[in-house]
């Protein structure tokens, strides 16, 4: 069931009076989570239009755990976007309080303040919480360099994963052990990226790191993220076939590894979505591996300037995209990056683009529902319920 766009609007705008929830000024690393509304704030009422259920329930509906990244400064600041969180999310993931750098202060610390806070957020909600990642050529903190060694890598590396996830074990749905190590550009055996880890341990680190990961938290499903797997053009299909290949060969090695996550990150007008997408997902639930869709957005930079013309052609990938993906059992849930365009990473760094904010998730930088929003949830209802 399909609502027009006129009759959304009309139940989008009705909520529009609820006043943006001003931002609190206490120090961001003691704010505690932004849970009570200052004295007088017009009570969001739901964000949802009355006849559309939330993502959560969507996805609850459907056994598919339904969620979003979710910035730890933003929880503890912006008391709106906090208890959207609450009413959208089964399931979330730190957006980076979990990364090597933001837990690694030195070489000797751990800093888990952010992380314990989503944490005990999700435990008081009900919420499932996937773990991103161990392993990743981005935000590695400054000391790395200089410290990581060939000699104490595999060292550095076991003492990273199996503290973290023992702290958690138990309680994670899933975690990205190793993301986005493919990168055929970079011309290396297997298509592998060259990346501080390769060039510390050469391809091994993966199996190191999948193994770690299995020791200290034998419940949660472990997972290689990458991103570029989706599009029909040449390349995405290359990085899929080398991606699968990767996951053969670690299977093939005794590598502990569950799923693999499509980053789906999604560009608007930059081609489309179809049977590449379907065999790779093929492929992967024939090597007996979940999906997860990780880390969903649609960037409308390449769009035409009019709103309402971006927001119906977002709305009109998120439903295509969703179409594709989720009538596969083997989907096992679905989390965008970010549940509103207010903190989405696509803002950062907007030189030399469109310098309009992006319009990506299901909620607009005033925290309202837009038509991506809608999209999502009736491509949810409309999928087969997973398997319990
Ligand atoms: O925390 C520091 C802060 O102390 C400092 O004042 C500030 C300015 O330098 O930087 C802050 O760190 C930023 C961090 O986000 C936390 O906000 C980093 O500069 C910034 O680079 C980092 O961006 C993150 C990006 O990964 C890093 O490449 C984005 O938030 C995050 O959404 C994005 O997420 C990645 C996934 O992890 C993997 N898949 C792609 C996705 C999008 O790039």
């Amino acid at each position: 069931m399909s609502i027009s766009r006129r009759h959304f609007l009309a139940g989008a705008s009705a909520l529009a009076g609820t006043a943006a929830i001003g931002q609190t000024t206490q120090s961001p690393r003691t704010q505690p989570i932004a849970g009570s509304l200052p004295p007088g704030t017009p009570v969001y009422q739901s964000l949802v239009p009355p006849q559309l259920p939330t993502l959560r329930q969507a996805g609850a509906s459907r056994n598919l755990p339904t969620g979003c990244a979710v910035s730890i400064p933003a929880l503890r600041s912006d008391p709106g976007y906090a208890q959207l969180i609450r009413q959208q999310a089964g399931i979330v993931v730190a957006e980076d309080a979990m990364k090597f750098g933001p837990l690694r202060p030195t070489p000797d610390q751990f800093f888990f303040d952010d992380a314990d806070l989503l944490m005990a957020f999700a435990q008081a909600n009900g919420m499932q919480v996937r773990g991103h990642n161990f392993v990743w050529h981005h935000q590695l903190p400054d000391w790395f360099a200089s410290y990581v060694t060939p000699a104490n890598a595999e060292a550095v590396l076991v003492r990273h994963i199996e503290t973290v996830a023992a702290r958690y074990a138990g309680r994670m749905q899933s975690w990205d052990v190793v993301n986005e190590a493919i990168l055929l550009s970079d011309a290396l055996p297997g298509g592998l990226r060259n990346t501080p880890w390769y060039r510390l341990l050469g391809p091994r680190y993966l199996d190191i790191a999948f193994h770690a990961a299995r020791r200290a938290d034998p419940t949660a499903l472990l997972c290689y993220n990458d991103y570029g797997l989706e599009g029909e053009v040449p390349e995405e299909a290359a990085k899929g076939e080398a991606v699968l290949a990767l996951l053969r060969g670690m299977q093939a090695r005794g590598v502990p590894i569950d799923a693999v996550g499509l980053q789906s990150h999604l560009v608007a007008h930059a081609g489309g979505y179809g049977g590449g997408l379907q065999h790779f997902m093929q492929q992967a639930q024939a090597m007996g591996l979940k999906i997860i869709l990780t880390e969903f957005d649609v960037n409308d930079r390449y769009l035409s300037v009019e709103i309402a013309s971006r927001d119906e052609v977002v709305a009109a990938l998120y439903r295509s995209y969703l179409n594709l993906t989720l009538p596969n059992p083997n989907v096992i849930a679905l989390l965008t990056w970010g549940l509103t365009d207010r903190y989405t990473w696509l803002n950062i760094n907007k030189a030399n683009r469109d310098p309009r904010p992006e319009r990506s998730l299901p909620f607009d930088a005033d925290l309202h529902p837009t038509l991506a929003y809608v999209a999502a949830v009736e491509a949810i209802q409309a999928a087969r319920p997973r398997p319990l």
